[in-house]
């Protein structure tokens, strides 16, 4: 250690998951996601640390806000961008997802960020291929970038989310988004709070480290922030859930049931959102409570901050201020 601080280098040449992850790791992606979300304002956005890189995204699921961003994050910082969906894949054709990940490795791509439906994808293809992988949502299982841009919104807003109450209400069971969350924000020292019906909580939630509560009133009580999850509709085929609008008349977020939380309580969505189910348009659009376009803005920095930061893990040391 020295005046300045001491130094740590990054120890993941993948990011696959919260778990793994430890507090100084999360505050460096953190310091460097902030200089990027300043470059990103400016109209000149673009950078040089991944000049002559190749980095392929290649995503088997829909996605709006993950694609997008990782596709800029990686331009913005100077890579060589790809993306692949599975609609085009030759997956389409027969091919097993292990000569996918082969034929696309004997490209040399120096970095993969994959979405897949099945837990373990983002891991199978870094193990396959020895190529450095971020995991951009494995099934119901990590989306490890997600749970980063939301604490990261929090940690802008409050100075850090240590002691801070936080519900995450809606499909906890289906929900990569909550593990990841629950992960980093028990990492961080939060107090988490689950809240859903029976039918959408994994049986195991109360060892998730998370208070687990089916009544949302009781739940929001004191909270700081609550995140709400989108309702997969087609969840309500299977029978789990009795209809959006029952749904929403006990588990939709609107202003008067924000009562008995703290009175700036924070508003979250990883989206994408269906309006009117698991929170009102007034809600979400409302400038003081809502950070869902702050996340978004939020998604670019942290990616480029992570694939930055995976992509040198074998270079120089990163000083850390005390
Ligand atoms: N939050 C999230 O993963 O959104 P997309 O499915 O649009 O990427």
């Amino acid at each position: 250690m020295s005046e300045a601080g001491f130094s740590y280098a990054f120890p993941h040449r993948d990011l696959l998951g919260v778990s793994g992850l430890n507090p100084l790791d999360v505050r460096i992606i953190f310091e460097r996601a902030e200089r990027h979300l300043a470059r990103n304002a400016e109209r000149d956005k673009k950078g040089s640390s991944l000049k002559g890189l190749t980095q392929i995204n290649l995503f088997f699921e829909a996605s709006t806000r993950t694609l997008a961003s990782f596709e800029l994050a990686g331009k913005r910082l100077g890579a060589d961008v790809v993306n692949f969906s599975a609609g085009n894949a030759s997956i389409k054709k027969g091919e097993s997802l292990a000569d996918t990940a082969e034929t696309l490795a004997a490209m040399r791509p120096d970095l993969l960020v994959v979405r897949h439906s099945s837990p373990g994808a983002a891991k199978f293809f870094s193990e396959l291929t020895g190529v450095s992988t971020v995991n951009a949502g494995d099934g119901a299982h990590e989306h490890p970038t997600q749970a980063l841009l939301d604490v990261f919104t929090l940690t802008r807003r409050w100075g850090e989310i240590g002691g801070r109450r936080i519900a995450i209400v809606g499909d906890i069971l289906h929900s990569r988004v909550a593990r990841s969350n629950v992960s980093l924000m028990n990492l961080l020292n939060a107090e988490v709070r689950l809240c859903g019906p029976a039918t959408l909580l994994p049986a195991d939630a109360d060892r998730w480290g998370a208070t687990v509560f089916h009544d949302l009133d009781a739940a929001l009580e004191g909270c700081d922030a609550v995140m709400t999850l989108r309702i997969q509709r087609e969840r309500m085929a299977g029978g789990l859930i009795p209809s959006e609008r029952e749904y929403a008349a006990l588990y939709g977020l609107t202003h008067d049931r924000l009562e008995t939380a703290q009175p700036d309580c924070l508003v979250m969505h990883p989206g994408p959102m269906n309006r009117g189910v698991e929170i009102t348009s007034a809600l979400a659009d409302d400038p003081e409570r809502s950070t869902i376009l702050d996340q978004v803005e939020a998604g670019v920095a942290i990616r480029m901050a992570v694939l930055e930061l995976i992509a040198e893990r074998s270079g120089e040391r990163t000083e850390i201020t005390p």
